[in-house]
């Protein structure tokens, strides 16, 4: 039985590959406090054997929603394909303080600042009193820490490791063909496929 996020892997290792339009990116949808759906976009930054690997300010709210409620998924579209990817599951693990020391060496400047700014001005998503506020406070933090090499890891930079349950893709029929709906979920010992009405 193929397994299904090593064929994810694959397709997304060739969408980047060929440079499609999405191939950084996914959705990651969490369940919000009050229960409701809650969506947004991120770079999906590596898969592994059976998990996406996503990084995340803790102070932002789909690390709260995460914590109260590890139901997840992330869905994936390939426009210039028309294949969609959907992976869900409800568990996750925070990545080490080694393996974050690598991403942080390669994450760029401004992306460090904010991070920064997370940390020593406000949450992520907080409602901010206007842009040039914003832009100010950003501007002392670069004059604070003019050099890239010279920022500390911030501490509420994450990485999570989401480890995937069930994973459906959605292919768009060749030559004029149905499309085609693949669900695959994980049994004790290996996953179950099953096709579904598309
Ligand atoms: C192309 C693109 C890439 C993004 N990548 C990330 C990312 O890797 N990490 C992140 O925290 N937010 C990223 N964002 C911003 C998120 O979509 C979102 O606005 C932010 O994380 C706040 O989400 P929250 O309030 O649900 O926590 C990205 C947005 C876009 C449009």
């Amino acid at each position: 039985m193929i397994d299904p996020i090593m064929s994810f892997a694959a397709d997304w290792q060739a969408a980047q590959a060929q440079k499609l339009a999405n191939a950084r990116y996914c959705s990651l949808a969490t369940v919000g406090l009050d229960g409701r759906p809650v969506t947004r976009t991120l770079v999906l930054r590596a898969v592994t054997d059976n998990a996406l690997v996503l990084f995340v300010s803790a102070s932002s709210p789909k690390w709260q929603q995460l914590k109260n409620n590890g139901n997840f998924e992330i869905l994936v579209f390939w426009p210039e394909l028309l294949r969609q990817y959907r992976l869900g599951g409800n568990q996750l693990r925070e990545l080490s303080a080694v393996e974050m020391h690598d991403h942080w060496q390669r994450k760029p400047y401004d992306a460090k600042i904010l991070d920064l700014y997370y940390v020593n001005h406000q949450a992520q998503s907080a409602v901010i009193e206007s842009r040039e506020a914003f832009l100010a406070d950003i501007a002392k933090l670069k004059a604070d820490y003019p050099r890239d090499e010279d920022i500390p890891p911030a501490e509420n930079a994450l990485g999570l490791q989401l480890a995937v349950n069930f994973v459906e893709r959605w292919q768009v029929g060749e030559g004029g063909d149905m499309h085609q709906r693949t669900l695959w979920t994980q049994r004790e010992g290996g996953w179950q496929r099953q096709f579904l009405v598309p």
